[in-house]
């Protein structure tokens, strides 16, 4: 509480500086100290050395908790594409968990010699655990990163290194506590701190301006920071997110149980999953969803913007006699009901969301999640080998060990896991706290729609997903934004800090047939910096994705409005397409 009350006040300094635009901002080049100081905020805001600080000597700077393990200036390659910069390597809060295994916070700091004042935090991924360089991908396709563009980028591991071992190894930190809380939202805090102290000795100037850019979970930390660090960042893009991961992650046995109900049995009684649809069952969804949906925007280019229309059930293709390539068995059909109405406890209520059918479902991307490719019992699908010893090993309370006898046993072990998990004995765990673990996953993973502090302060956040997405359910984000538009006034309203854009036919954070070429940095940028919000996002259709329509544009609209043909012009072109408020014209 004591931080959203000083956040508000500070807030209502930083709206007025942003509205000041940014001619004023350059000039003097240190904007924040003079607005705040104006309000007398500027006890908060530590005074910047007068002097940059040469790049290697940042090896001794000292703040708190940190350690720098490089600062060392790396010169310009334009095959990364990167510019001539000062790279930082460092650890902070150094300890010894209660599985008495090292940890710390790791992050990589890219300092570029021609800096634009403003600063990228570039989310993480998966599990995190690996520090991935910190080049600020800003977009699918995209031929520059923040740090070619200027920015100073920050990466972290999240608070934890992943252990070399099969399967698991990714999720062992779980045991911890600490490890827990850092993976949640702490090392968001910690990173973001210290990196932006560290720029201001590096240029001897505060960043101008923070952004936040990250896909999956990595959108799940965007959406957190909203909420819990409403001043760290001015402009947020968070992608695909986890933003209630615990509850994602319930899904994962229930897809593995309803999919392994429809699968053939290996010799040692476990169903072979990635046999449960071949890719001409998968394909055959695909079509008939195709068929149905894709035209009740007014025109059948295989893409489904009218999704909220779209009420397709697979029971249309169920065989009525013997099962052949032109039909769904019972139990293929069974399964897709319940995959797509969402994980359900024993009493029917919802464990998580459901999903759209869409015209992803026959995508390669949509297989490797879901199902997998395996051809024994051995499970392949990373809802099984990325995301499944998430929910034993993160997010259960207290955590439930999943070892095999051997490491290569470990992926059977998390899949008997997932095969046996008992929805209405152990789903409420994501909820719970136990003797150390003082926080449930869902308090320390989720994100909420409250983000008023966030708004207050200035900040905008854009949020997308695509709707073929097989892991996080597109509309889990929709209710999110639904609920914040509750809270927020109603849809124009929040669309002045708040927007999502939904993808079509859109795999995880990219791929499947879709527009999923777009810059994420240039939208968050013009509209925190010059207060123009993006009414609709350029997408590509991306050769290099293999897409069936090279070069195709469209718009992204902005949620809930849909993208509709002029009746005039290229189908292939977006400038022929218009943002649409369809819930008006019925
Ligand atoms: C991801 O970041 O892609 C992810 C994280 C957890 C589970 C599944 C996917
Ligand atoms: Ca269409």
């Amino acid at each position: 509480m004591k931080r959203h009350a000083l956040s508000l006040a500070v807030a209502a300094a930083s709206t007025l500086w942003i509205g000041a635009a940014d001619l004023a901002l350059a000039k003097d080049g240190w904007p924040s100290a003079g607005a705040h100081a104006a309000k007398g905020h500027h006890k908060h805001h530590r005074k910047p050395p007068a002097e940059p600080m040469v790049c290697e000597d940042l090896a001794g700077a000292r703040l708190p908790g940190l350690e720098v393990s490089v600062a060392e200036t790396i010169a310009a390659d334009a095959s990364v594409p990167a510019p001539a910069h000062c790279r930082v390597l460092g650890t902070l809060d150094a300890r010894i968990g209660v599985d008495g295994k090292d940890y710390a916070i790791g992050f990589e700091l890219r300092l570029p010699e021609a800096w634009n004042g403003r600063f990228l935090f570039q989310g993480g991924g998966g599990n995190d655990g690996v520090i991935r360089p910190a080049l600020g991908a800003i977009g699918n396709g995209q031929p520059t990163n923040a740090l070619s563009e200027g920015f100073a980028v920050v990466s972290t591991d999240a608070g934890h290194t992943a252990e070399n071992v099969p399967v698991i190894g990714g999720q062992l930190f779980g045991i911890d506590p600490q490890a827990r809380v850092d993976y949640g939202y702490n090392a968001i805090e910690r990173v973001g701190e210290t990196a932006k102290a560290l720029i201001a000795l590096r240029y001897a100037e505060k960043a101008r301006y923070s952004y936040f850019i990250g896909c999956s979970n990595g959108g799940r930390q965007g959406m957190v920071a909203a909420e819990r660090f409403p001043r760290l960042f001015d402009g947020i893009v968070s992608g695909n997110p986890g933003y209630n991961l615990p509850r994602a992650a319930v899904q994962h046995p229930w897809d593995v149980q309803a999919f392994g109900a429809a699968a053939p049995k290996a010799a040692d009684g476990r169903p072979i999953l990635s046999q449960s649809f071949s890719n001409s069952d998968l394909t055959l969804v695909t079509d008939a969803v195709t068929a149905q949906c894709d035209a009740l925007d007014g025109l059948a280019d295989g893409i489904i913007e009218n999704q909220p229309a779209c009420h397709f059930d697979p029971a249309v293709l169920q065989c009525a006699g013997a099962k052949t390539d032109a039909c769904l068995s019972g139990a293929q059909v069974e399964a897709l009901h319940k995959v797509f109405g969402g994980a359900k406890n024993g009493l029917g209520e919802a464990l998580y969301a459901d999903w759209p059918y869409d015209t992803g479902v026959s995508a390669a991307g949509w297989r490797a999640w879901k199902i997998g490719t395996a051809t024994t019992s051995m499970p392949n699908s990373r809802i099984v080998t990325l995301g499944g010893p998430s929910l034993p090993y993160i997010f259960m309370t207290p955590p439930d060990e999943v070892a095999g006898a051997t490491p290569d046993q470990n992926a059977l072990a998390v899949y008997d896991y997932l095969l046996n998990y008992d929805f209405d004995a152990n789903a409420s765990r994501i909820d719970e706290s136990s003797g150390i673990y003082t926080e449930s996953s869902m308090q320390f993973m989720s994100a909420k729609p409250r983000i008023a502090p966030f708004r207050a302060h200035g900040g905008k956040l854009i949020l997308y997903h695509g709707t073929s997405d097989p892991v996080f359910s597109v509309n889990d984000t929709i209710a999110y934004y639904q609920q914040l538009a509750k809270r927020s006034g109603g849809y124009p309203r929040t669309g002045r800090f708040a927007r999502l854009f939904v993808v079509p036919g859109m795999n995880h954070c990219s791929g499947g047939p879709a527009t999923d070429g777009f810059n994420t940095l240039a939208p968050i940028v013009e509209w925190v910096e010059k207060g123009r919000a993006p009414t609709s996002i350029d997408a590509t259709a991306r050769p290099e994705n293999g897409t069936a329509w090279p070069g195709r544009t469209r718009p992204l609209c902005p949620y809930p409005l849909q993208a509709r043909y002029t009746g005039r012009g290229s189908i292939e072109q977006a400038e022929n397409f218009r943002c649409v408020n369809v819930s008006r014209r019925h």
